[in-house]
């Protein structure tokens, strides 16, 4: 029988309220398959960094890269200057463990209501392949003349041809598995260095994949498409913050930031990879019960499949899925069921559906 050691950073704010519907869904779903899963909480974010002044420990880093997966709440909190936590934990996990893709589906489920009124699961169910490394989060910059009338704030977008092109081949390939079409979205009207290298990249791999329709949108139309007519996009690759922005709005199109998945994955398994509602910490609902976990439900569906445990992924998946219609709206008090209400629905309808 296959065990999978599975890392739980629950982090701040909603993340332990989400993440504990996550992992009921994971073990319903274990109780149902022949494989075992063996989970390790590790207490990271704002409650650890106030008390101790840590982040991430490189011993507690290594035990990470001894896991199978990584499952991740969300981190930050008001109480900790913004980029501590975020950059210290989350986007250092992301760069040692080169995740070098961030895979953000953007599917409207039946019985979800879009913020686009009217719009059904035919016309939205697209994928965001965000590179995830690189870009204007590589963190190369500084300041001059800091705090002084001439100060200079720089921050560079890092693009190199190897990272640009491991996730432009990545969605190529994710995109020969679905309808074959892929869209490169960045401002190459704008950024001629970075733009240019995209462009190029894209030009020369598509070479290898005939099969593909190959479409560019400039970032800022790709907000208006997005609205007006999602089915325009299959699969659709991107820098690490266009995807960064454009899968908020995705979310509110597909039902909503409680709803939305994603998985920062190494192919290469080198390194465990991680997997995150795309959401954040959320302290705005903190403690109220108004934060929907289906969001890290998909997730945990994601990392199953990730795993190779396809049945057990798409069971989770359904079962988060089939709760959906019954909610009065897809978070806050006009949801109807408490976060961990809906927590126990979804683990009563794992393999049921
Ligand atoms: P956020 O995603 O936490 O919240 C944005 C809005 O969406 C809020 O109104 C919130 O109430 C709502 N929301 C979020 N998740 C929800 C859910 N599951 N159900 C219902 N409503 C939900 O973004 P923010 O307010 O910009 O950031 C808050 C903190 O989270 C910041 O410290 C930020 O850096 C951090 N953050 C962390 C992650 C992560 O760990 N992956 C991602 C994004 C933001
Ligand atoms: C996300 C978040 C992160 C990002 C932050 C918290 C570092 O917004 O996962 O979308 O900007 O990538
Ligand atoms: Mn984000």
């Amino acid at each position: 029988m296959n065990t999978y050691r599975l890392a739980v950073i629950a982090g701040d704010g909603i993340g332990p309220e989400v993440t504990a519907c996550a992992v009921g869904a994971l073990e319903a779903a274990a109780a149902r398959h022949a494989f075992k899963i063996e989970l390790t909480d590790y207490d990271l974010g704002s409650r650890r960094y106030l008390s101790t002044g840590e982040v991430l420990p490189d011993s507690v880093q290594d035990e990470l890269a001894g896991h199978d997966a990584i499952l991740l709440g969300a981190v930050g909190t008001p109480q900790v200057a913004p980029g501590i936590l975020e950059r210290g934990l989350l986007l250092r996990l992301r760069f040692d463990f080169d995740l070098y893709v961030n895979f953000r589906p953007v599917k409207l489920y039946p019985g979800v209501p879009s913020a686009i009124a009217g719009l059904g699961p035919d016309q939205c169910d697209l994928e965001v392949m965000r590179e995830n490394t690189e870009g204007l989060y590589s963190g190369s910059g500084g300041f001059l003349h800091k705090d002084t009338p001439h100060e200079i704030a720089n921050q560079n977008s890092v693009n190199t041809r190897r990272g640009t092109e491991r996730i432009i081949r990545y969605a190529f390939d994710r995109a020969m598995t679905r309808d074959r079409r892929l869209t490169m979205c960045h401002k190459t009207n704008v950024l001629n260095y970075a733009g240019d290298l995209w462009q190029r990249t894209t030009d020369e791999v598509a070479v290898e994949y005939p099969e593909v329709d190959v479409d560019y949108v400039h970032a800022d139309a790709a907000c208006i498409h997005l609205i007006q007519s999602p089915e325009r996009f299959d699969v659709m690759v991107t820098d690490n913050i266009f995807g960064d922005i454009l899968t908020d709005l995705g979310a509110a199109i597909a039902g909503g930031i409680g709803l939305a998945a994603s998985g920062n994955l190494n192919p290469t398994g080198e390194f465990p990879s991680l997997f995150e509602p795309v959401h954040g910490s959320a302290p705005d609902i903190v403690g109220t019960g108004w934060a929907n976990p289906v969001a890290a439900v998909f997730t945990a569906a994601m990392c199953l499949d990730y795993l190779g445990e396809k049945e057990a992924a798409f069971e989770v998946e359904q079962a988060a899925a089939g709760v959906l219609p019954e909610l009065g709206a897809m978070a806050g008090p006009e949801m109807g069921a408490s976060t961990s209400e809906i927590g126990r629905w979804i683990v009563e309808a794992v393999g049921i559906a």
